[in-house]
């Protein structure tokens, strides 16, 4: 209980015996939590994200030695060379992040990874020791399935860890280490900066386990240090063209149903793709691995049916072609996001949106932004009450 006066405040338990409390500084502006130029928060949120990394990366990589440093993780030789695998727990927009960093730590950090609903995992009984890490990624800190799948780790001995954005919320002062996501306020009810930060923090974390267990020599880490670095600027390359997105909305803003394809750590991205059209748009979007396609959705290609198929260029880049190839010849619309300087894309798809060359891992971040954009642009189109959704809370605290 708190007493607050003209003159200050004193805090006490409700047995009335006072303490002093911990008092965390929350860095946020109250500019940050107005619309400015904006017409929405969602739209002011997306164009903040190069800033949003740049404060994510502010003081965690030592450019010097080229190493990465998470001080409020703790994280200890002994601590990590006892952990034999991690569950990541989150819900929404946070579970598709926490599927990138399944893909960004078992390979650079080969952790056994395992990826689950919170929902879904505080009901099963998850084989979880204390040879068992679970980090909840959680934007709010509050959301109550992450909070009570946590919760159910810790009493079955798991060290928790939590990536969160709220700085002093429930998910934070429960974990043993955790990174704070630096987005600053994410107003918009559909989730688009607190997931790309969510995204460079995983990247950071695989860093640092990867360092921990030496499955990474000090080269590979400063490579990937280095690359990291040239993110915002990207990012902001992509923000350039939102009149192009804008363009496509225009063409778009009717459909009935939209498809999303990835493979890889780009699978991800096609299923937050399809969240964000299906929360602020209404319209009904799948988001499928694209090897998939041909074991059912492929059914559902017709000229009705616009596919929006994530090929740039990376390992996977043929097998993306042949199914944006496959979904042509089904009468498919196609729209390819594709990597700048590829114009043999430009004879398979409808339609093609480019992004810059980036590094596969970290090409998520890069790839989800002109996705965030159309469906931005399409629920504006449509009319659409963009910053509270119909149905949608900002913070589920029920379950
Ligand atoms: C995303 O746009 C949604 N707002 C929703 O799916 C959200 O990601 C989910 O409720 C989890 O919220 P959290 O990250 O605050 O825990």
């Amino acid at each position: 209980m708190a007493v607050v006066t003209r003159g200050g405040y004193r805090v006490m338990d409700l047995d009335g015996q006072e303490f002093t409390p911990q008092v965390h500084t929350i860095a946020w502006d109250p500019v940050s939590a107005v619309k400015g130029e904006y017409k929405h928060f969602m739209q002011k949120e997306i164009f903040d994200q190069p800033r949003a990394i740049i404060d994510t990366l502010g003081g965690r990589i030592d450019f010097e030695n080229g190493t990465v440093h998470l001080p409020e993780m703790n994280l200890t030789p002994d601590l990590v060379a006892q952990i034999n695998k991690l569950f990541i727990v989150a819900c929404g927009t946070s579970y598709y992040a926490g599927l990138v960093g399944k893909y960004l730590i078992e390979t650079i950090a080969r952790l056994p990874v395992e990826v689950e609903y919170a929902s879904e995992f505080r009901y099963y009984n998850p084989i979880v020791d204390n040879q068992t890490a679970v980090l909840a990624i959680t934007q709010s800190g509050e959301t109550a399935d992450t909070l009570a799948a946590a919760e159910q780790a810790r009493s079955q001995g798991a060290t928790l860890w939590a990536i969160v954005n709220a700085i002093g919320s429930q998910s934070m002062r429960l974990s043993d280490g955790s990174i704070p996501m630096h987005a600053g306020p994410e107003i918009g009810v559909a989730s688009t900066k607190a997931f790309t930060t969510s995204l460079v923090d995983l990247y950071l974390l695989a860093c640092a386990l990867g360092t921990l267990r030496g499955t990474i020599s000090q080269r590979d880490l400063r490579r990937l240090t280095d690359d990291v670095t040239h993110l915002p600027s990207l990012v902001g390359r992509v923000l350039e063209r939102d009149s192009e997105y804008q363009t496509l909305a225009d063409q778009y803003y009717k459909a009935r149903n939209f498809l999303f394809l990835g493979r890889g750590i780009n699978y991800p991205i096609a299923l937050e793709g399809a969240l964000k059209l299906k929360e602020i748009s209404y319209i009904h979007a799948e988001g499928y691995p694209a090897g998939e396609m041909k074991h059912g959705p492929i059914a559902l290609i017709d000229e009705a049916m616009p596919v929006l198929a994530i090929v740039t260029k990376d390992a996977l880049y043929d097998k993306m072609v042949s199914q944006v190839q496959q979904a042509k010849a089904r009468g498919g619309i196609v729209i390819a996001l594709a990597t700048e300087g590829d114009e043999a894309i430009r004879q398979e798809a409808d339609y093609v949106i480019y992004v810059p060359q980036t590094p596969p891992l970290l090409a998520p971040v890069v790839n989800v932004i002109p996705l965030q954009l159309l469906s931005y642009h399409i629920a504006v189109r449509r009319g659409a009450d963009v910053d509270q959704p119909r149905n949608l809370a900002k913070s589920v605290t029920v379950e």
